[in-house]
């Protein structure tokens, strides 16, 4: 994939998600489709489930995927309500507004669970949770957000997979916005279920999310649910004998989806992604900082994928900085903490080195007429 700046959209989406969209990604949802026969059921939803296996695990024979409809949060639910049995018990490791909503969703479904909570600022210690574990020898699954978009924090994924499974427990990643732009194996890790959306790093529209899990575990799924249409294992039984969605499928984003993981591969795949969001995010910290911008998180805690900034100043009206960065063809982020007052800056999605500079030249233009 190569920088083109061509402005067929008034903005860009500087967001995690939905995100800044390439136009073949965009243009290939200009059609409509049938979705009963063999093209779209064997050749495209058979295509992708596939090429998400390996995209996650290099062990792909011990993995498998489903499709589900709706935005990520609709897949994290179909996920802790399917493979939590009603004699299981969920830890959920929790430093933001997705490892709450993960407790959200366990309470609202009545699922057993407990919490290992940190603020929104605070990583996840390895032997912090391998105390929980300890104390808590009921916990049968454990539940991580890998990248926390409410700050931008890369969680510590790979030592935390590893006392999850010496301890022989259940592992659930929330991999939203990781998987596809920061390199990790699922199958090496040992994690058991990885949820991530279309929307995301692979760069498609929004529309539906997937599940990549072990297959063993898949299996053992079946009855656990606590909904019908939020079943993955029923959903899964179904697309795994015939590509077939129990339920209407969103054909366009389905598309989309196709064309962004090609676009992946012929960017480089997984690792050129990476360097690509690691320069963005390289050139929007070192820029922000220039024009007067602290980030939130310290730089051994930060992703690649979306940065926090503090307010400059206490009356900086984030409002009317949000109007006039989009003005000039920048959508921007409000903050989602609790206790501190930011703004965030996504450099995932069809977005460039250069988008970035000429982002930065915009907000040194806002912010000299402040
Ligand atoms: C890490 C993480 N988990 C879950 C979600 C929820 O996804 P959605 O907003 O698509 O429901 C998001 C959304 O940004 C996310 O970043």
């Amino acid at each position: 994939m190569s920088y083109e700046y061509i402005p067929d959209n008034p903005y860009l989406l500087l967001t995690p998600g939905p995100l800044s969209t390439s136009r073949g990604v965009r243009n290939a949802m200009l059609r409509d489709w049938c979705t009963w026969d063999a093209d779209y059921n064997e050749g495209v939803v058979q295509d992708i489930r596939r090429r998400l296996i390996t995209l996650a695990s290099s062990d792909a024979d011990a993995y498998t995927a489903v499709l589900m409809q709706g935005s990520g949060s609709f897949s994290v639910e179909a996920c802790l309500g399917s493979a939590v049995p009603r004699n299981g018990k969920l830890l959920i490791i929790s430093n933001g507004a997705y490892g709450k909503r993960m407790a959200r969703i366990a309470e609202t479904i009545g699922l057993d669970y407990t919490e290992y909570a940190l603020t929104e600022t605070e990583a996840p210690d390895a032997n912090e949770t391998a105390a929980v574990l300890d104390k808590n020898r009921d916990v049968t699954h454990v539940a991580l957000v890998h990248c926390e978009t409410t700050t931008g924090m890369l969680n510590p994924l790979s030592e935390i997979a590893h006392i999850v499974k010496s301890r022989g427990r259940i592992l659930i990643a929330d991999a939203m916005s990781s998987l596809g732009g920061i390199p990790f194996d699922a199958g090496k890790l040992g994690i058991d279920f990885l949820i991530s959306s279309s929307n995301k790093c692979v760069q498609g529209a929004p529309g539906f999310a997937f599940i990549i899990a072990k297959r063993d575990e898949m299996a053992k799924c079946a009855g656990n649910a606590r909904s019908l249409c939020l079943d993955m294992y029923e959903q899964w039984r179904e697309m795994d004998e015939s590509g077939k969605w129990r339920f209407t499928s969103p054909t366009h984003v389905v598309h989309a989806f196709s064309r962004a993981l090609k676009e992946l591969d012929e960017e480089g795949g997984v690792a050129a992604r990476y360097a690509r969001y690691t320069k963005n995010q390289r050139i929007l910290s070192e820029g922000m900082k220039e024009l007067g911008f602290r980030a939130l998180l310290p730089a051994r805690l930060q992703s690649p994928i979306i940065t926090s900034f503090l307010y400059p100043y206490a009356r900086f009206d984030f409002g009317e900085f949000y109007a006039r960065m989009k003005e000039r063809g920048f959508v921007l982020y409000p903050g989602k903490l609790s206790d501190a007052k930011t703004f965030r800056i996504g450099s995932i999605g069809a977005v460039f080195p250069e988008d970035m500079r000429r982002m930065l030249s915009a907000v040194s233009e806002v912010t000299a007429r402040a």
